[in-house]
């Protein structure tokens, strides 16, 4: 049956003139108006730096409402996830659109399993970087390699090649955030091992050595699996943006997730999670907090509570809920309820949640706030929390990237601008310049 209800549209005037512009609506979430051929027909474009009210795409990948708190990855919100799932049943979803029957899920894991380990010159590639290198830094260079080292899956168009990449990139990601680590502490590389489960396999690669037997805690496997998890997708932030824009150039995969994570890198993004436990452990004790709060407001001053607010969620980052479960769990396994930044981090947030500045900018603890403390817990150095961040996005940013790929409206992304520079001027010989 046809639906007969009349298409909803919006109007814009300029001067004199009206242009109407339909509107769309998804599944659920906000409606976007389509000004596609708003420039075409006005000659006017929109402004709207840091894309708060602009839609760059359409996917059914990631669906977030800020003001509930809300996160689901093809339907399912992230708290299911994280309780019943596990991250490589969580990248199959996001990958392939459902959970995965047994069978799927068993072939999918031997997939990734299969391809774990790195062609061996590019342990040659990455001993050539300086000793005291940020593993951040190893980890986009290494990245950008694969497609030196990889050939055979950087043509685009062929359906097979897009499928080997991505996992290949899913696969081999815990191998070299391990060996980025591995080189920053003068330790030998170790290889991955098949009868190691995703996050055990990491922690093994990061924490063993030759000279003795490691035997990893399952506790300590599913907190680093969590982690993972919370960490998979999060529809069009800033690097999962990046790694589209880069894709939409028709760059080869290994390329655009090395932009991706040169993304990520920056502190208000993933690398607020290295931040926010420095700047739990610069405060120390808990008298300290109220000096630390009055900075953040001060407006006089650029310091911000790190690991505190977000772009989309405001009320809670449901991420942030799962996190601090977590700490509490993995903090007494280790014996170390007492850890002073655990403690320092839970008197910030009950502090800043009664502050009425905080609480009137709905500025909320974010998934950031707790993982450092779990990573330092497990012995990680603060420079490995956005590699392992980077590590769980892999997933996301290449599902995005294949639906990207497979959308018949794609285009050269091509921001334009609001010029504000000197208009047409002739050149002055050095010798006439005053
Ligand atoms: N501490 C103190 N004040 C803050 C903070 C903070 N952490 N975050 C935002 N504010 C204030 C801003 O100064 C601004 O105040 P104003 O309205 O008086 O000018 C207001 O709250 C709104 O902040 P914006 O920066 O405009 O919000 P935006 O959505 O652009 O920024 C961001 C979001 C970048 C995450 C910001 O909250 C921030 O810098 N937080 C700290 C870094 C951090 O934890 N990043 C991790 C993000 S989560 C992730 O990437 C997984």
């Amino acid at each position: 049956m046809l639906d007969s209800a009349k298409p909803k549209t919006a109007t814009v005037t300029i001067d004199d003139q009206t242009f109407e512009m339909p509107i769309l609506s998804g599944s659920t979430g906000p409606d976007v108006i389509d000004i596609r051929k708003l420039y075409g027909q006005s000659g006017a474009f929109t402004y709207d730096p840091g894309f708060t009210s602009t839609a760059a795409c359409e996917s059914s990948i990631t669906y977030i409402d800020g003001d509930e708190g809300v996160l689901l990855h093809r339907g399912y919100p992230i708290e299911q996830l994280a309780g019943k799932s596990h991250y490589l049943e969580v990248c199959y979803l996001l990958l392939y659109g459902e959970l995965p029957s047994g069978p799927e899920l068993e072939d999918f894991e031997e997939r990734v399993t299969m391809h774990t380990m790195l062609h061996e010159q590019m342990y040659n590639f990455t001993r050539g970087f300086r000793r005291d290198a940020h593993p951040m830094a190893i980890m986009n260079g290494m990245v950008g390699a694969m497609s030196a080292f990889y050939h055979d899956s950087t043509d685009i168009t062929d359906p097979w090649q897009r499928e080997v990449a991505s996992i290949r990139m899913i696969a081999k990601m815990p191998t070299i955030a391990a060996m980025a680590y591995k080189y920053s502490i003068g330790q030998p590389f170790v290889y991955p091992r098949n009868d190691l489960g995703y996050a055990a396999n990491f922690l093994n690669m990061c924490f063993s050595v030759p000279a003795q037997d490691y035997v990893v805690d399952p506790i300590l496997a599913r907190a680093m699996d969590r982690i993972f998890t919370l960490h998979a997708d999060h529809e069009q932030n800033a690097s999962t943006s990046t790694v589209r824009l880069a894709s939409s150039s028709g760059a080869n995969p290994f390329a655009c997730i090395a932009a991706g994570i040169a993304c990520l890198w920056g502190p208000a993004h993933g690398g607020a999670n290295q931040a926010c436990l420095e700047m739990l452990r610069e405060i120390g004790t808990a008298d300290r907090i109220p000096e630390f709060i009055g900075r953040a407001k001060d407006k006089d001053d650029p310091f911000r509570l790190m690991g505190f607010g977000h772009r989309v969620y405001k009320n809670h980052d449901p991420r942030a809920t799962v996190m601090k479960e977590s700490a509490d769990e993995v903090l007494e396994l280790l014996g170390v309820e007492d850890n002073p930044t655990l403690q320092v981090a839970k008197e910030l947030e009950r502090q800043a949640l009664e502050d009425p500045y905080f609480r009137d900018k709905k500025l909320f603890p974010n998934v950031d706030f707790y993982s450092g403390i779990i990573l330092e817990a497990m012995g990680f150095p603060t420079s490995m929390f956005t590699p392992i961040f980077a590590l769980s996005r892999t997933v996301g940013w290449i599902s995005q990237w294949k639906e990207q790929l497979s959308d018949p409206s794609l285009k050269i992304g091509r921001p334009r601008q609001l010029y504000t520079g000197e208009t047409k001027r002739d050149y002055v010989e050095v010798e006439d310049r005053g």
